[in-house]
């Protein structure tokens, strides 16, 4: 089978290596890809949003599966756009269509789909620039901190965690009057504050059945011990120790068949992953966001822990035959660090020289913004790579990961250096 996959970053290099393994997979592109899947794909020089060309690239290629890595071209349409065409009437799609897609495009859609199905997640309400002052009054009704969600795609910006009234005001100002984030935050969603610790839980659903994939722990900001600005994410580690028995049992019953039975009740078509943040309050779930794809870095340590053919996988939820389908789960921890470019998340150069990728490692390298130049391999983003390291003792697996990152170098690399940590402690304190 010839297979597309859509996107350039260290998810979409994970999502190529694992569809590479399969006997199934002939020929693999990647568009528009970075340096590491030219290493196993070919790459094409197409955005992700541009439907058009893509359209002409799977005819001449006789391209048979699409998967979709980011969130913007399903919530622009990609699946409708090739469903309304019978020249693309058999092509398999991995990702949903643009309703589906609002779980993730609309903050406001998304809350009233957990309000309506009963799926647990704070309480908010929404508002825009013509009820303004009502907004400002609901802020003061909170306790703090207080969450402020822009509606829509905001780059992973748009949540803001106001400590004091002032700062909330301040931002329900800057995003419905003063247009902070354009479109994306015409509306506001002010939403009561949770504490507890975050997980994040994947499902890859066919719209009929579903499988659960493992679980992960992402780590958003740039500084150790969870400090400073949000980042794309720095690191991750997948199992988490506390989704197990009853807890998972409640995400499973709770989140993820409510969910599932409410996009059927909708009549919302949905083949693809989701991809639901959680928060664990005294062991209760609550779902803080959808996603309708994979995460990035989430995917570098959730792919490489799926034994199960990824192809086959695909083809079921194509297929609506994904029950029949086994999934299996390599039972080793997975970690994976991210590299980042000096700077980032604020501005940071492009076109450094990358080197020692080509070393040996017990650990596996994806590749995020990287380009070739010449026989170089150079910078070409923010997030450069993330290395995972796989092993039945957690411990063993940081140090891969670790071990891994530190054979790579360019000028100003920087990695956070607690990745993982914090979940080893809850196993060695646990025992779990
Ligand atoms: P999101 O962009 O929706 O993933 O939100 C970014 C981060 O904000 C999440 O990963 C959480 O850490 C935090 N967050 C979002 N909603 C809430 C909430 N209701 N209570 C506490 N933290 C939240
Ligand atoms: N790592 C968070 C995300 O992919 O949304």
């Amino acid at each position: 089978m010839n297979i597309l996959v859509i996107g350039s970053g260290g998810r979409e290099h994970a999502l190529t290596w694992k569809l590479t393994q399969s006997p199934k997979c002939d020929n693999i592109y990647v568009a528009p890809g970075n340096a590491g899947t030219s290493t196993m794909a070919t790459n094409v020089s197409i955005s992700p949003n541009d439907f058009e060309s893509l359209g002409d690239f799977i005819l001449a290629n006789n391209v048979e599966m699409i998967v979709v890595g980011p969130e913007d071209p399903l919530v622009n349409g990609i699946r409708d756009y090739f469903e309304a065409q019978p020249s693309f009437a058999k092509l398999m799609i991995i990702g949903p269509g643009r309703l589906g897609a609002q779980l993730e495009g609309s903050k406001d859609f998304s809350k009233d789909f957990m309000v309506n199905h009963g799926i647990p997640t704070p309480a908010s309400q929404t508002f825009s620039a013509e009820n303004f002052a009502e907004g400002i009054t609901y802020i003061r009704q909170q306790s703090l901190p207080v969450v402020l969600k822009a509606d829509g795609l905001a780059a992973g910006k748009g949540v803001i965690i106001a400590t004091s009234y002032d700062e909330a005001e301040q931002s329900l100002k800057e995003m419905l009057l003063e247009e902070k984030f354009a479109e994306a935050s015409r509306k506001v969603l002010i939403e009561q504050h949770l504490n507890g610790i975050e997980l994040s839980v994947f499902v890859l659903t066919d719209g009929l059945s579903y499988k659960i994939l493992p679980e992960a722990k992402d780590y958003k900001r740039i500084g150790e011990q969870d400090t400073g600005l949000n980042t794309g994410g720095m690191g991750a580690v997948s199992p988490v120790p506390f989704a197990k028995g009853s807890f998972l049992e409640k995400v499973e019953e709770k989140v993820v068949k409510t969910t599932l039975a409410g996009l059927k009740k909708d009549e919302i078509p949905f083949k693809g992953f989701l991809f639901i943040g959680l928060m664990n309050v005294n062991g209760e779930p609550y779902v803080i966001e959808y996603n309708v794809r994979m995460g990035d870095p989430e995917t570098q340590v959730v792919i490489p822990r799926i034994k199960s053919d990824l192809v086959t996988l695909f083809e079921a939820v194509a297929n609506q035959t994904l029950e029949k389908v086994h999934l299996e789960i390599d039972d080793r921890f997975a970690c994976t660090v991210v590299g980042v470019a000096g700077g980032y998340p604020g501005t940071y150069n492009k076109g450094d020289v990358i080197e020692g990728l080509e070393n040996e490692r017990n650990s596996t390298v994806f590749q995020a913004g990287t380009i070739k130049s010449g026989d170089q391999t150079v910078t070409n983003g923010g997030r450069i790579i993330a290395v995972t390291g796989m092993d039945y003792v957690l411990e063993n697996a940081i140090n891969k990961a670790y071990s891994g990152i530190s054979s790579i170098k360019w000028k100003d690399m920087n990695f956070r250096t607690d990745i993982g940590r914090d979940v080893l402690s809850l196993v060695e304190n646990t025992g779990l």
